[in-house]
């Protein structure tokens, strides 16, 4: 993780340590970065960088497995087009008035969401559902609450065409960066031509794929898991056992409290958690109806406004719940303000209607469960964030 950061910060060292660390709370509230910040000299300096065009894999974090297949052949991440991508997704010019980034809604500071039940684009106008987080949206086999866009690319455009998000066009964006020389110069380097919707999304689409998420308690204790009750043989190979002890001695550095052990015991065992929140991210990336909004006359359609399945109604794709703790409050509409109302809504077995998911009953969870579970989620699922600072834009 460190090393491609490391990377953009040695080869963009100026745009990189204009702000702050990327970890929680040290990055500036503002909703984007400020243009004309980035000088052209700057850029062409930065271009002129063979490296910067190297492709490149971000490395894993503890937790989450090689990351190579997960991106696509068609878009290799090099570091000048993730930076150009940091740009983008921090440039208010992407909005028709030039109030609005990706960042108001999705921001560093914010575990990359904006804690708001729904969110508020142009002319502060509020949306209809919560912003979901981008962290680890490498991962996601689809994009939205509802999975409606199959890619990163595909999704980024929609939100600077939502006439209550960003309310511009993706055409008109493209138009608009396309008067600005700095990005002019870099869209140029990095794609072999100027700025068009189809190269905005996939620098963004790149940047994104570098917004990673890993190394919590819970990813130290599985990496060690297997070798908790190893009785290792009399030859058995040094190297391996040097592994086993650096491995063992990981999950003791970073060792959760016993409540969180016995929150995780219930997170995979009796509380069904793992039914639909397992895997490297924590989500089946499969779409479940949990009765969210059910009791009002007109709930959320979710899945099915996007297949125009019956069946899917009231689906929503499982959110990882990778530093759950930060992106309060929870579900699509937001309307659960803590991880104690997550918890309450499964142990009253959800809210009756009848898509209601099969794997999802009443658990009769005891308070001192209730609280094991909620402590799991806050203290062994919040992980290390990579340092992205807000950029200097041109
Ligand atoms: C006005 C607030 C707002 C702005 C601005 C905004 N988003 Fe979002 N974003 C949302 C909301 C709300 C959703 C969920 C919508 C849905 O699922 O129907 C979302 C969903 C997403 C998702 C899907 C995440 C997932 O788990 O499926 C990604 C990725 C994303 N946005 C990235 C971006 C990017 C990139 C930009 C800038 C081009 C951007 N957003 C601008 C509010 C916003
Ligand atoms: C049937 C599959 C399923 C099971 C079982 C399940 N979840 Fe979920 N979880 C989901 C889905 C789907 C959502 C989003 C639902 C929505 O917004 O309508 C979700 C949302 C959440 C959220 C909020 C995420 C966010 O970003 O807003 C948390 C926290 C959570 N689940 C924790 C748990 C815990 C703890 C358990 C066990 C007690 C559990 N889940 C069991 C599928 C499941």
């Amino acid at each position: 993780m460190k090393s491609i950061h490391s990377l953009l910060v040695i080869l963009f060292p100026l745009v990189s340590s204009c702000s702050a660390a990327g970890s929680r709370g040290e990055v500036s509230e503002v909703a984007g970065a400020s243009a004309g910040t980035l000088s052209i000299a700057r850029i062409r300096a930065q271009l002129a960088d063979p490296q910067a065009h190297a492709p490149f894999v971000p490395v894993a974090p503890v937790g989450l497995g090689d990351l190579a297949d997960f991106i696509p052949a068609e878009n290799p991440l090099t570091p000048a087009k993730v930076e150009l991508g940091r740009q983008l997704y921090f440039d208010p010019r992407l909005s028709l008035d030039g109030t609005v980034s990706c960042a108001t809604c999705h921001h560093p500071a914010k575990g990359w969401t904006d804690n708001l039940p729904a969110s508020v684009g142009i002319d502060g106008q509020i949306g209809g559902r919560s912003a979901p987080t981008v962290v680890n949206r490498i991962l996601g086999k689809s994009q939205f609450w509802d999975g409606r866009a199959a890619t990163l690319e595909v999704q980024a455009l929609g939100p600077i065409g939502n006439p209550i998000e960003m309310g511009f066009s993706p055409e008109k964006a493209a138009q608009r960066l396309s008067e600005i020389e700095g990005y002019q110069l870099q869209f140029r380097a990095v794609f072999g031509g100027g700025p068009t919707p189809d190269r905005i999304a996939k620098a963004i689409g790149a940047f994104e794929r570098t917004v990673i998420s890993g190394g919590n308690k819970n990813d130290y204790y599985e990496q060690a898991l297997p070798f908790f009750d190893f009785e290792p043989e009399e030859d058995e190979d040094p190297e391996f056992l040097a592994r086993m002890d650096r491995v063992l001695d990981l999950e003791a550095e970073h060792r959760m409290s016993e409540a969180a052990e016995r929150g995780r015991e219930l997170f995979f065992g009796k509380a069904q958690c793992s039914a639909c929140h397992a895997g490297q991210d924590l989500s089946d990336e499969e779409f479940h109806n949990l009765g969210i909004g059910f009791e009002s006359a007109n709930p959320d359609k979710g899945r099915e406004e996007y297949t125009g399945l019956e069946a899917d109604r009231g689906r929503f794709r499982t959110p990882s719940v990778r530093n759950i703790a930060l992106t309060a409050p929870y579900m699509h509409d937001g309307r659960l303000k803590s991880l104690m109302e997550v918890v309450e809504h499964y142990d009253k077995g959800g809210t009756s209607n009848p898509w209601l998911s099969d794997k999802v009953f009443p658990l009769n969870l005891s308070d001192r469960e209730k609280k094991d579970l909620v402590l799991f989620m806050e203290e062994a699922l919040t992980g290390t964030f990579p340092d992205i600072g807000i950029p200097r834009l041109p």
